[in-house]
């Protein structure tokens, strides 16, 4: 049997980059998607995922708008009558230092990366509770643990939703509902294709500890692992996928005492 044979599973974020990787990788798990974005993908792995199971079913809308999403859960709740899994996955960059930051860019970055992940959980959760069961992720990011330079709002809104992670994990667990955010270093999807500058990419390469970034792909094997039965007693974790980006510092110790690594 398959991991996520007759689950039902709710992504936004779906036609593109981790969102979209996710809804394949459910789908070759046995999962029924029912995709959510703004952008509608004819292309990638949104298409992918619908060619194989032809029963998926995809709504266009934002984050933002609450009736748009209670609609399109309720559509959900009607055609798979359950829901198992969400996956929180929309999302948008917010750059700038503080003083730089227009209130607007902060509202919009919130609006969608903290406030959007909010909304949707608020009508998945009482399906969930009503079947005392699901699985919730919402993808936050190692920028959700620890800081990086010029990227306040993004920062602010994914420690935001680790938080709200958390607190989800205690207030639903009682209802047998798992929430867990996930943190993905840094991840080849168009979000992260603006680091074009080679210099700067070998730096984010170099700051993972296994040399590189990850794919979208990687980042869907975990959220596949966590919408199944074998994650029963998962929740509540700020689960990293970043190639030991957030492991700890590195300066120079260890080759210097000859950890030189192989050619
Ligand atoms: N790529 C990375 O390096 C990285 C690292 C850590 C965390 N993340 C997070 O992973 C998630 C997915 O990012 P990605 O890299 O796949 O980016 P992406 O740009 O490939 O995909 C984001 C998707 O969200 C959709 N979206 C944006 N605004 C929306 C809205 N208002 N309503 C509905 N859908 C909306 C977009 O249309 C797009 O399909 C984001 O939350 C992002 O912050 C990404």
């Amino acid at each position: 049997m398959k991991r996520l044979e007759g689950k039902v599973a709710f992504i936004t974020g779906s036609s593109s980059g981790i969102g979209a990787a996710c809804a394949l990788k459910f789908v070759q798990e046995g999962a029924l998607v029912f995709g959510f974005d703004i952008h509608e993908a004819k292309e990638g792995d949104w298409a992918k995922a619908l060619a194989l199971q032809p029963a998926c079913h995809f709504v266009q809308g934002s984050v933002t708008d609450d009736e748009a999403i209670s609609a399109a859960i309720k559509q959900l709740h009607k055609r798979f009558g359950r829901l198992d899994i969400v996956v929180n996955s929309a999302g948008v960059a917010g750059i700038g230092s503080v003083h730089l930051v227009d209130p607007a860019e902060m509202d919009r970055t919130m609006a969608i990366n903290f406030k959007g992940t909010f909304l949707v959980c608020r009508h998945a959760l009482p399906i969930m509770m009503e079947q005392r069961s699901g699985s919730i992720m919402n993808i936050a990011s190692v920028e959700g643990l620890e800081a990086q330079e010029f990227t306040a709002p993004y920062n602010a809104s994914k420690g935001a939703v680790v938080l709200l992670s958390k607190n989800m994990a205690i207030d639903y667990g009682r209802w047998g509902i798992r929430v867990n955010a996930v943190c993905p270093g840094f991840i080849e999807t168009p979000m992260s294709a603006a680091i074009e500058d080679p210099g700067m990419k070998a730096r984010v390469d170099a700051a993972h500890q296994l040399g590189r970034m990850g794919t979208p792909a990687e980042v869907a094997n975990v959220a596949a692992f966590l919408g199944s039965d074998e994650a029963s007693f998962v929740s509540g974790s700020a689960m990293t996928v970043d190639g030991g980006f957030s492991a700890g510092k590195r300066f120079g110790v260890d080759e210097l005492y000859g950890l030189i690594p192989p050619n």
